[in-house]
């Protein structure tokens, strides 16, 4: 029998791809040529394709435009507030954060090796979820692969450093993270993992490919 949250979430994401599909992409169409010349200082943290060679900054490569456009914009509004990029944001305006996103969506995306210990449980909650305690597949909305759904802006996780992907889905959890919208998917979904089952699936997704 599905659970009533899983129809919850079933419905709320039916009301999101509805809605989106009628407010369209969020701003001006972007350039990724310019958007290069645009991440001088990105680089030093997320890499100079967007393939951060440290684990503390997450990568950007490949994550999807829309979804790179609405972060960019969120950090600059202070609806996700990053210390480590304070003052970076600013300035930039709508036609320099589309063509970023357009930057980093284009380029690949590196892939990860995940630890061999956790791998059956990651993978068994990514593919399947638990119906018992409300966790959906993230294959529904992320993709078998983990590429995403660029258009609607599920982001891509494949190949994610393990601690970013651990990092957020906490911030989920505890309500730090709110800007996954009104709909507060994210939010419903991490509350339902457990510290294990976070670890477990953030270990799965860094070798997602
Ligand atoms: C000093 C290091 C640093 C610099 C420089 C920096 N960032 Fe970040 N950025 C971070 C950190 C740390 C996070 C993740 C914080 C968190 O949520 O845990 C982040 C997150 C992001 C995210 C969200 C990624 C995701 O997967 O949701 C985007 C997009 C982003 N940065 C874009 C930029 C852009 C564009 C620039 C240049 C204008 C930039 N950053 C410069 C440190 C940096
Ligand atoms: C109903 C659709 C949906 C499902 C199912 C879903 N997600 Fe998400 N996820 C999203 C959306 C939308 C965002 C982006 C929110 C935002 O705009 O900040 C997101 C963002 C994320 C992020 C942040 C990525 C980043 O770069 O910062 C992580 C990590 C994540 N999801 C993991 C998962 C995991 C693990 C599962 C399965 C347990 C899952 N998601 C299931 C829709 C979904």
């Amino acid at each position: 029998m599905m659970g009533s949250k899983m129809r919850v979430l079933v419905s709320g994401l039916m009301l999101v791809l509805g809605a989106m599909s009628v407010s369209g992409t969020v701003g001006a169409a972007g350039d990724a040529a310019a958007g290069q010349g645009k991440t001088a200082v990105c680089a030093g943290c997320h890499g100079v394709d967007g393939n951060s060679a440290v684990p503390n900054f997450p990568k950007l490569a490949g994550l999807g435009e829309r979804y790179l456009e609405k972060q960019i914009l969120d950090i600059k509004e202070g609806r996700r507030p990053i210390v480590e990029m304070t003052g970076m944001t600013e300035n930039l305006s709508a036609q320099d954060i589309a063509d970023i996103a357009a930057f980093y969506a284009a380029q690949p995306a590196t892939t990860g090796q995940a630890k061999a210990d956790t791998i059956e449980l990651g993978e068994q909650l990514y593919r399947a979820g638990n119906s018992a305690k409300g966790i959906p597949a993230c294959t529904g909305c992320h993709g078998p692969s983990g590429k995403g759904n660029a258009p609607a802006g599920f982001p891509r996780l494949a190949g994610q450093h393990a601690s970013y992907t651990e990092t957020q889905l906490v911030k989920f959890r505890s309500g730090e993270r709110t800007n996954d919208g009104d709909t507060r998917m994210m939010r419903d979904i991490a509350a339902n993992l457990s510290d294990n089952e976070i670890k477990a699936l953030s270990n799965y997704i860094f070798g997602l490919y």
